[in-house]
């Protein structure tokens, strides 16, 4: 049975990647490429159905971006969202304008009426709200369109050619802000394109896992194992393909979570392949003693990486792939086509450089984030590594504020997974995207029994976010800061007081270093 794929044409949006994440909710494998693409690549594509993504351009504007007509012609069926369907709606006879009052610009939630014997509506109700983001019209709707949804402002909110398969809407369907949006792309995906929902987790398991195999044959497979997400689905992919031709290097730098490297261990314990743990607290601890500078910290402990991460390969020596757990996000924000892109975290700066190797291999880099934890599940990954919460390449070193000392990094350890287990148990885990404990620099006078104590402050942190970019603080209950509190101080000898950092995004970074 052939590939069924959608092409997503990005025109600039800055909903390109929401867009393809819906259509593969949709269970429909989608990829987003530059609207550069030649007709002759689009072809050769094959796309079931083709989505014009909105954009920043009008579409009247001298350096307004266009595809080629021809694209109209090749019998697959269109999707235009916002820029996307004033472009067709222009290349296809249609007009465009500047909206010339206010009334007609649109911005933000607006009640829409659908006509629901149109494909893209089919079992919809007949009015909800829409995200609109335009300050153009849709002056001329072109020949063979008819008028699908409208608003107060605006009679052409939708246009649809059914005939030809043809949508344009002015909203942002991929937008939560859109009611039924999810729905309207699935009737575009299924009662138009023709889409049988092949694209899952399960099913590109045992594609990739093929694919891995054939590719490999009999090399050898070298992976550097940080422990987070990524580059742990990447290894047990790795071990189902590929088993004892792998080796994965799990540098533990002493600065990991409380019981983080046992973790990792453990959950490729399942697996025949070569792990190769270091244990390299000492050496890391002695290039860092006496550094305080966040980014000596950060220098210092990638260029060690490298180095323990080097001598560990010479050992296994030549090797024929590397694997690199890329994911699809970073390699469309390269906008680079096929050209590799490194994350600099994935290999803490530049390991290609240091270790012998053929080739690279990047088995999710057609993946996103929710895919991978998807497929890590399939693949029998414990829950606690598929949907651990991002923690950076320098560790706990960049959450110890000042000096950085093996005691430290305990107290730190100790009151961080407290923290954690009661997150956990109250179920904000759920709520927050990442949390975690800091210890200050300070020291503060407390009272203990009858005592006086002198110890650290420890800083609660915990953000909610959709991209790390930018970030709230999260409202924590009161009463889970209080149990929070309450046992951390009871039980972690070394702190005596605990704050909340109820800063957002900017203008805090969500790391204090
Ligand atoms: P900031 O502190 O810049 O963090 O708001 C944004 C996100 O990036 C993570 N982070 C890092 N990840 N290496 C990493 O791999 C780093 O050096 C690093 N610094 C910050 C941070 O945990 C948050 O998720």
């Amino acid at each position: 049975m052939p590939r069924q794929a959608v092409l997503i044409l990005d025109f600039g949006g800055q909903y390109n990647q929401l867009i393809a994440r819906r259509v593969r909710e949709c269970n429909v494998y989608c990829e987003v490429k530059p609207y550069t693409m030649s007709l002759a690549d689009i072809r050769a594509f094959d796309p079931m159905g083709i989505i014009f993504t909105g954009g920043p351009n009008s579409v009247y504007d001298e350096k307004a971006p266009h595809v080629d007509p021809a694209v109209f012609d090749l019998g697959v069926p269109v999707l235009g969202i916002c820029y996307g369907c004033q472009l067709m709606a222009q290349a296809l006879g249609g007009s465009v304008t500047a909206a010339q009052d206010d009334s007609a610009r649109e911005y933000g939630k607006t009640e829409t009426w659908y006509d629901t014997n149109c494909r893209l509506f089919r079992d919809l109700p007949e009015c909800g709200i829409s995200w609109m983001s335009h300050g153009d019209y849709m002056e001329k709707v072109p020949e063979g369109f008819s008028l699908a949804a409208h608003s107060r402002a605006c009679p052409n909110v939708a246009i649809a050619d059914e005939k030809r398969g043809f949508y344009g809407v002015q909203f942002h369907p991929e937008v939560n802000h859109t009611e039924h949006g999810v729905d309207m792309i699935r009737n575009f995906l299924y009662h138009v394109c023709g889409a049988r929902g092949e694209w899952t987790m399960e099913d590109y398991k045992h594609t990739a896992i093929a694919a891995i195999r054939e590719k490999v044959g009999s090399g050898r497979v070298l992976l550097a194992l940080s422990g987070g997400v990524d580059s742990s689905v990447c290894a047990a992919l790795l071990a189902e393909a590929v088993g004892r031709q792998l080796t994965c290097v799990f540098v533990d730098h002493g600065l990991m979570r409380k019981n983080e490297g046992d973790e990792v261990e453990a959950a490729f314990r399942p697996w025949d392949i070569n792990f190769v743990r270091v244990d390299a607290e000492d050496r890391f601890l002695t290039k860092l003693s006496g550094v305080t500078e966040p980014e000596r910290k950060r220098k210092i402990i990638g260029e060690e990486f490298i180095r323990v991460f080097e001598a560990e390969a010479k050992k296994i020596g030549a090797v024929d792939f590397l694997a690199q757990g890329t994911i699809y996000p970073d390699v469309i924000e390269s906008g680079a086509g096929d050209a590799a892109v490194i994350k600099s975290h994935h290999n803490v700066g530049g390991l290609p450089d240091y270790v012998d190797f053929k080739e690279i291999i990047e088995p999710l880099r057609l993946l996103f984030k929710d895919e991978v934890r998807q497929l890590g599940r399939e693949l029998g990954l414990p829950e606690y590594l598929v949907s651990r919460q991002p923690f950076p390449g320098p560790g706990l070193a960049i959450r110890i504020i000042g000096e950085i000392t093996k005691e430290k990094a305990d107290l730190l350890r100790e009151a961080d997974a407290i923290y954690r287990q009661e997150i956990a148990a109250a179920g904000e885990d759920r709520n927050i995207s990442q949390y975690f404990a800091v210890l200050t620099n300070t020291r503060s006078v407390g009272v203990m029994g009858d005592g006086r104590t002198y110890d650290y402050t420890l800083a609660l942190r915990a953000v909610t976010t959709s991209d790390f970019m930018t970030a709230d603080w999260a409202q924590i209950p009161y009463d889970v800061l209080d149990r929070i509190s309450t046992r951390i101080v009871n039980e972690v000898q070394g702190i005596n007081r605990i704050v909340y950092d109820i800063t957002s995004k900017p203008p805090a970074t969500i790391e204090w270093e």
